[in-house]
């Protein structure tokens, strides 16, 4: 599986610890930015992730602002990128078992490295279910046509 990781400055050290623990478990990552704390704008590395994982550059991606809230926001506006801001393991496990994320939202001043490696771990190891929720997430596309 390759990732495609991306922060602004709120989100690069989270980005940082979360790419380190990747490269340990042999997961291969691809890092869109940021690259220091200086201050950037967020919908910028949404983009570039949303892209990689729509052109199949990355099977999936992890993006992390402050909040979370402003990069998700920001991914869910292109067509196809399904984002899951996620503080929590059973909402990460359920993004990808119902709703089919295929990239992961954090706060990087929300949860430590700790938990957000433990909600990165539900979010890569947890499979789509299909069935009903392949319909579901199909309606979800033909919203903005
Ligand atoms: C940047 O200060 C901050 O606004 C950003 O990281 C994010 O939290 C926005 O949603």
């Amino acid at each position: 599986m390759i990732i495609g990781i991306g922060s602004d400055h709120g989100g690069y050290e989270l980005k940082e610890g979360i790419k380190e623990y990747l490269v340990g478990e042999g997961i291969q990552v691809v890092d869109f930015g940021t690259d220091s704390l200086e201050s950037v704008d967020y919908p910028d590395f949404a983009r570039k992730v949303a892209e990689a994982v729509l052109n199949k550059e990355v099977d999936r991606g992890i993006l992390i602002c402050g909040t979370g809230i402003g990069i998700s926001i920001a991914a869910n506006r292109i067509k196809g990128i399904r984002c899951a801001l996620c503080s929590d393991t059973f909402s990460a496990r359920m993004s990808r078992e119902h709703n089919d994320a295929n990239i992961l939202a954090m706060g990087g001043r929300v949860v430590g490295l700790g938990l957000a490696t433990d909600i990165v771990k539900a979010f890569i190891t947890s499979e789509f279910e299909g069935g009903r929720h392949e319909r579901r997430i199909n309606k979800i596309d033909v919203i903005s046509d």
